[in-house]
């Protein structure tokens, strides 16, 4: 079976990891690998946006599976241009991931299946946006609609910088054609949830939940970051609230976007938001989630690449589960100094080499071989994953772990799982 993955960050390694581990004899591919997938793949020198070459790509190397890794391409219609070609691939149709790309879509869904979610008015006019902020007030949050590299969303504490907000977006075009239309919404209290779901557009496969970490600082402070750590799985998800995810959230969700035309098959993440009042939908993704996909894939036991393979094929996954092991996992993201602002790219990077074992996983996201030495190439540099009996025990594993790597500038957070720590310690 030949196999390409497209991207190349820490979710992308954590999925060719896993699909080795499915189908060891298998070839995998994947495009412009970063420094821990170039060792487990062949390198693909085109960019993960440029759709038009990679369905030429595959349709000549004769790919049986396709796996896109990040919403860039799928907003973009790479699903499409491959299902044109006759070619197997797992993701999303570009009309199914507006589900991401444009919040105004996805909120409106939402009001209309009946699903629990923040109540919202969608602007694209200055005026009424500050309107609407001045007559609602604060806590409020302010949305670019469309794709913001996670960045978009802005929680509100005063009407001041809630007023800031819409102008920055809909005057300044800040957020560029992404904030030509905004998103504002009711302001929900709760912890954070993300669920991901392998869904053949009608049935779910759901994973283990896990929790993210946004903010660079300990204690969840500081500004957004794409995620610096996650854990797996979440004591506050039970089986009976993942049961009400999937009657509230996945299967209306599913269903109205079938009705709609859009059915959406591939990876659909909820972002849930475990209110007072209960269960509420945050935002959805159209695809796995970085850093969460480096704990949920190391707990599961069964086979990704079967529900993988009959959702690209057309198939159903009517009456499927997904086995996961009864382990906990917690990733610690190693990131470069100065990320989310400006960091400096290209320090030589040491990782020991006793530091990896079975249940001690270094997944790249950022790095590059030059010459032989491993550099840092991005923002979050590589993602150390620790699966233990306890949480305690993986938490402690994955931070001084992480702590062992070394480059300049090198910045982690040691706090991941705070929140399941003072849950599970009372
Ligand atoms: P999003 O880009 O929609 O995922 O939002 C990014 C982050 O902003 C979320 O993970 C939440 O922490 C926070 N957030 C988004 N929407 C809300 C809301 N309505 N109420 C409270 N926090 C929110
Ligand atoms: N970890 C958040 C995301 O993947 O969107």
């Amino acid at each position: 079976m030949r196999i390409l993955i497209i991207g190349n960050g820490g979710r992308e390694h954590a999925l060719l990891w896993k699909l080795r581990k499915d189908a060891p004899s298998a070839h995998f591919f994947a495009t412009k690998p970063n420094g821990g997938m170039a060792p487990l793949c062949e390198p693909v020198e085109i960019a993960p946006g440029d759709v038009e070459a990679l369905s030429g790509w595959a349709a000549a190397h004769r790919i049986d599976l396709t796996v896109i890794g990040p919403e860039a391409p799928l907003a973009a219609g790479i699903v499409d241009r491959f299902e044109a070609k006759g070619l197997p691939v797992f993701g999303p149709s570009k009309d199914a991931a507006r589900i991401e790309s444009s919040k105004a879509y996805s909120k409106e869904l939402m009001r209309n299946a009946g699903v629990p979610t923040a109540e919202h008015h969608t602007f694209t006019n200055l005026d009424g946006a500050e309107a609407f902020v001045r007559e609602r007030g604060a806590p409020i949050v302010v949305k670019a609609s469309g794709l913001a590299a996670g960045k978009g969303a802005v929680v509100c504490t005063t009407e001041e910088e809630a007023l800031g907000a819409v102008r920055s977006m809909l005057g300044d075009l800040a957020f560029g054609e992404a904030g030509r239309e905004v998103v504002i919404e009711e302001y929900m209290e709760g912890e954070e949830v993300s669920v991901f779901a392998v869904t053949d557009g009608e049935h779910s496969v759901i994973l283990v939940p896990a929790q993210d970490h946004k903010r660079i600082g300990e204690g969840d402070t500081g500004p957004n970051t794409g995620g610096m750590g996650a854990y797996a799985p979440v004591t506050l998800a039970t089986p009976a609230l993942i049961d009400e995810a999937r009657a509230k959230v996945f299967t209306p969700t599913l269903a109205a976007m079938s009705a709609d035309g859009a059915p959406f098959r591939g990876l659909l993440y909820a972002g849930l938001m475990l209110t007072p009042s209960g269960l509420r939908v945050v935002e959805f993704n159209c695809r796995f989630g970085d850093p969460e996909t480096q704990v949920v894939l190391p707990l599961m036991e069964s086979s990704l690449l079967d529900l993988l393979v009959s959702v690209a094929e057309g198939g159903s996954l009517a009456g499927r589960t997904a086995r996961q092991r009864s382990t906990a996992a917690v990733t610690t993201v190693v990131a470069s100094g100065g990320y989310p602002g400006a960091y400096e790219k290209g320090k030589e990077i040491t990782v020991p080499n006793d530091l990896e074992s079975e249940d001690l996983i270094v997944f790249h996201a950022g790095t590059a071989y030059r010459d032989g030495r491993l550099l840092t190439a991005g923002g979050r540099v590589l993602a150390v994953t620790a699966v233990a009996d306890s949480f305690a025990a993986a938490a402690e594993a994955s931070r001084t772990g992480a702590e062992r790597i070394e480059f300049e500038g090198a910045y982690l957070r040691k706090d991941i799982g705070w929140r399941e720590r003072a849950r599970t310690l009372g």
